[in-house]
């Protein structure tokens, strides 16, 4: 059994949003509240961070490495439990410095991780040679995956899944963003494990539920062997709705302003534009063109990313005259 470190706030809260509810006149909509997983702004990553930076320690590593976008969640989470557990952090970001850092990208600063800028250069390639840097230099570095999503990270979901059963095991749905895996994977493995029989249904940020799906279930079984447990999943096991692509990665569309106005203004509710706003855009829609019907119970897992509400290119976007 993999060891974990302990810094979550966990269990987090599931929550009823009844006003939610009444004004899309639907099903009863519930909330799990990962944004306040409890370090630095929270999220989904740190679940699965106590699991990768115990296996880091187990390593004898003194440095994580990590990928991602400028507004990247996982980075930041990454930058903050290194400062929490003591370890040096460098963070290889897609792009260009931006002239005036902020949401994630600031606080990846402002908790002291390095950050190594890809440029014009394929980001994976200056992540390897970063990798090389450090070894040579005798840093120990320890590779955290993209996203956090390797079986390992996937263990903090499968035992989120376990905690949300421990709430509340009458749920018909469970929906969420889905983006590299790690998440889905742990909750689809959680649900076997411990007993759930309502769905699991990813909404894709950026993938092709083809591909994803495919991704999920091999990561769900390479999951099921770090526990020694012995569960088969095929990309049919695992639901994934990609109808929300919109334009793409970190776009902030129509659908997802409305998602995260409606959230806001029903509930007091924040989400971020990225991730949980294009899975609650998702919700919504399938609520109003009945997919989900009024008898139901929904739980929509907040994963977090409320960071980026306040980088420059949405924040200008949100409040409009
Ligand atoms: C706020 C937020 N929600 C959801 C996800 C997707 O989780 P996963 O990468 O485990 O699929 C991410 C990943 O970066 C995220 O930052």
């Amino acid at each position: 059994m993999q060891s974990k470190l302990n810094f979550a706030h966990l269990p987090t809260p599931v929550e009823a949003l009844p006003r939610l509810s009444a004004r899309l006149k639907g099903p009863q909509i519930f909330i799990k509240r990962d944004d306040q997983t409890g370090l630095a702004l929270g999220g989904n990553k740190i679940r699965k961070l106590e699991f990768l930076l115990a296996d880091a320690q187990a390593h004898g590593a003194r440095t994580l490495i990590t990928a991602g976008a400028v507004q990247s969640n996982h980075c930041r989470q990454t930058a903050a439990a290194a400062a929490r557990t003591g370890f040096a952090c460098i963070l290889v970001l897609t792009g260009e410095r931006p002239p005036n850092p902020t949401g994630n990208n600031f606080l990846d600063l402002f908790l002291g991780a390095e950050i190594v800028w890809a440029g014009g250069s394929d980001r994976e390639q200056v992540l390897d040679q970063t990798f090389d840097t450090v070894l040579k230099t005798g840093g120990k570095p320890y590779l955290i995956p993209y996203g956090g999503s390797n079986a390992i990270g996937a263990l903090g979901y499968v035992f989120a899944m376990q905690e949300l059963l421990d709430q509340d095991p009458s749920l018909d749905w469970i929906v969420f963003p889905s983006s590299s895996g790690g998440t889905h994977a742990g909750l689809a493995l959680g649900g076997r494990m411990f007993g759930y029989h309502g769905g699991i249904l990813g909404i894709s940020i950026d993938n092709l539920a083809s591909e994803l799906s495919q991704k999920v279930a091999m990561l769900a079984e390479e999951t099921a062997n770090c526990l020694g447990e012995d569960h088969r999943f095929s990309a049919q096991d695992i639901l994934v709705n990609d109808d929300y692509l919109g334009a793409g990665y970190g776009v902030m569309g129509e659908p997802e302003i409305e998602a995260l106005s409606m959230f806001a203004r029903s509930e007091g509710m924040l989400l971020d534009p990225v991730y949980t706003g294009r899975a609650a855009a998702g919700l919504i829609d399938l609520i109003r063109n009945g997919f989900f019907t009024a008898d139901q119970k929904i739980l929509f897992w907040h994963t977090g990313g409320t960071p980026a509400l306040f980088a420059d290119q949405y924040l200008s976007r949100l409040l409009k005259p």
